[in-house]
């Protein structure tokens, strides 16, 4: 297979980590992101540190982070094949208590770093004519849980959803495939060690893991007709839930 230049985004942890794994493993190079430098460069170490692992530590809603990730792929490894739009936050917060900042924190991170990490890969993938973009949703943006008050970070995502569509119809005659991962509740640091208490949301009552999430994006990346697709890899979130 094609030896492909892979950025992942969020990449310090969970899932994001799982997913530059798995690319290094299979062969490519990988560009990781975080925001946070020191958690970064811990990864870096845990990953290898070999010459087909590169890093950029930066804040995703900041503009000027895509182009230093666009720049470090180009020089060190030539193309950029793959972004995966990873990094992203979840909380929840009773939706008459969210104030303009915190709405904001959701908007900035999750939709405006898709948004703009997006802008900055993407005149690269039209050059090669060649190009996947994966975003990061969740099936939960059709599937809404009373008890869990998440207006902030489900607009953002669906959000995604939404982008994911229009990038796809916009750059399809580029070649370049535009689509979204939807995970289940997947067991990583975000959930602080209490993801098991949402194995009976699942239709196959266990949580995910990140190999889940991974596996799939390294699908999707090497595939080669899929585009504009929303794909659940929920345990069954999206199909219906249990009563009992
Ligand atoms: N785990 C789940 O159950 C689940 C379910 C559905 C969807 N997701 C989505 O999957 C993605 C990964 O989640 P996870 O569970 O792996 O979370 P995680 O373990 O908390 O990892 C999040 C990663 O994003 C980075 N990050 C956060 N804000 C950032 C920013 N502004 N700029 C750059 N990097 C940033 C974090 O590093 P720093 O702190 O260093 O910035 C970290 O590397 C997220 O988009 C999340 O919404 C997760």
């Amino acid at each position: 297979m094609k030896k492909q230049t892979i950025i992942v985004t969020g990449a310090s942890s969970g899932i994001g980590k799982e997913i530059a794994h798995h690319f290094l493993a299979n062969g490519d190079n990988v560009v990781i992101n975080s925001s946070t430098a020191e958690k970064l460069e811990q990864v870096y170490q845990e990953l290898g540190a070999g010459e087909n692992l590169a890093m950029v530590a930066g804040n995703v809603s900041d503009k000027s982070t895509g182009g230093k990730l666009l720049a470090t792929a180009i020089e060190k490894f030539g193309s950029v094949d793959v972004l995966v739009n990873n990094a992203g936050i979840f909380e929840t917060k009773p939706f008459l208590e969210v104030d303009e900042a915190y709405l904001d924190s959701f908007l900035n991170t999750n939709l405006k770093g898709t948004f703009f990490t997006t802008q900055a890969v993407i005149p690269q993938m039209r050059k090669q004519h060649d190009g996947v973009v994966i975003n990061i949703g969740t099936p939960l943006v059709n599937h809404a849980l009373g008890g869990v008050p998440s207006t902030a970070p489900m607009t953002s995502k669906g959000a995604i959803h939404a982008l994911t569509l229009q990038l796809a119809a916009e750059f399809g005659k580029d070649n370049i495939r535009v689509n979204t991962i939807a995970p289940g509740t997947i067991r990583t640091p975000m959930h602080g060690g209490k993801a098991d208490q949402s194995a009976g949301l699942h239709l196959l009552n266990r949580v995910g893991e990140v190999e889940d999430i991974a596996e799939m994006v390294y699908t999707v990346a090497k595939s080669n007709f899929i585009s504009g697709a929303i794909i659940n890899v929920d345990g069954g979130i999206a199909a219906g839930h249990n009563l009992n």
